[in-house]
């Protein structure tokens, strides 16, 4: 085990440990310090780098008609006004995707939530929790029950996507004690067969590029969702591909048409119980 994070947050003592392989462990100690400090919640902004090109690509759409609105190679003449829209649109994207980190994913998060009849008693899982937006926000509906969330912890999914700042937005939210966080991959999970009552996953299955690999991870839903327990699937890409694969396990499923106020891109929501 090795430290990889030691520190002061909201006045306790933290020592985050990690072991090398396979799963992260956290373990946090608490201490009395004379000065509290205030950690800020920071849930982060989703697949930054392409934020970051669509503003790069609309501020080049739009310098390159403003300087040379009308290119001569040789008898070719091209008329770059028509770039003003690629600039339009480019730029409306990256506003739209930041939008929905920072005001839109809050309300997605709830209604995803709101598709779970709540005890209190819930095991729950978070597939690609990311820095804890559906662990967290289901830990707050839980009183016995516990919140599970696992990742890769992939930089460029999102903004200080590390198992730390997960950790910390934890404590932040006052939830520590009702979360667990591990390194593990939607693909191969090592839980046990009917582990959980809750299952949630946003965003996250489409950064699995082949198809197979989607249809292992919906495999491993279905198998480590407990008999009456439910998934609640959220992505803005291959919602019918994953209906198909839980169409094919044999789970009830209900697609949820796209949010185009919420979300953006336009976010599905599947709706699986077993
Ligand atoms: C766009 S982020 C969304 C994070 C969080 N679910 C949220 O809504 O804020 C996608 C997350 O999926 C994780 N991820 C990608 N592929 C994964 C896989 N095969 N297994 C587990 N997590 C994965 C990334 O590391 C990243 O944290």
């Amino acid at each position: 085990m090795v430290s990889c994070f030691t520190g002061e947050l909201n006045g306790s003592y933290l020592d985050l440990q990690t072991s090398n392989m396979p799963h992260f462990v956290y373990i946090y100690h608490k201490k009395s310090m004379s000065t509290a400090q205030t950690i800020k919640v920071n849930y982060g902004i989703d697949a930054p780098g392409v934020v970051r090109n669509l503003f790069l690509g609309g501020l080049a759409a739009f310098l390159i008609p403003v300087f040379f609105p009308v290119i001569t190679i040789g008898s070719v003449i091209i008329d770059t006004r028509g770039l003003f829209w690629t600039a339009g649109g480019c730029t409306l994207g990256g506003i739209l995707m930041l939008a929905y980190s920072l005001y839109g994913k809050y309300k997605h998060r709830d209604r995803m939530l709101n598709l779970v009849s709540w005890t209190g008693n819930e095991q729950v899982l978070d597939i690609g929790t990311g820095k804890g937006l559906l662990m967290i926000g289901a830990a707050k509906r839980l009183t016995t029950g516990k919140a599970i969330g696992i990742d890769i912890w992939n930089a460029e999914d999102l903004t200080g996507n590390t198992i730390q700042n997960t950790v910390k937005n934890t404590i932040a939210e006052g939830v520590a004690d009702k979360t667990q966080i591990l390194n593990e991959n939607a693909m191969e999970m090592s839980f046990a067969d009917n582990t959980f009552d809750v299952i949630l996953t946003n965003m996250t299955l489409h950064n699995i590029y082949d198809k197979p690999g989607r249809q292992k991870a919906c495999t491993e839903i279905a198998r480590v969702l407990k008999p009456g327990g439910v998934a609640v699937i959220a992505d803005f890409r291959h919602a019918k591909e994953y209906k198909s694969n839980f169409d094919e396990l044999g789970t009830q499923n209900t697609l949820y048409r796209a949010d185009y106020f919420r979300t953006f891109p336009a976010v599905s929501v599947l709706v699986v119980k077993k």
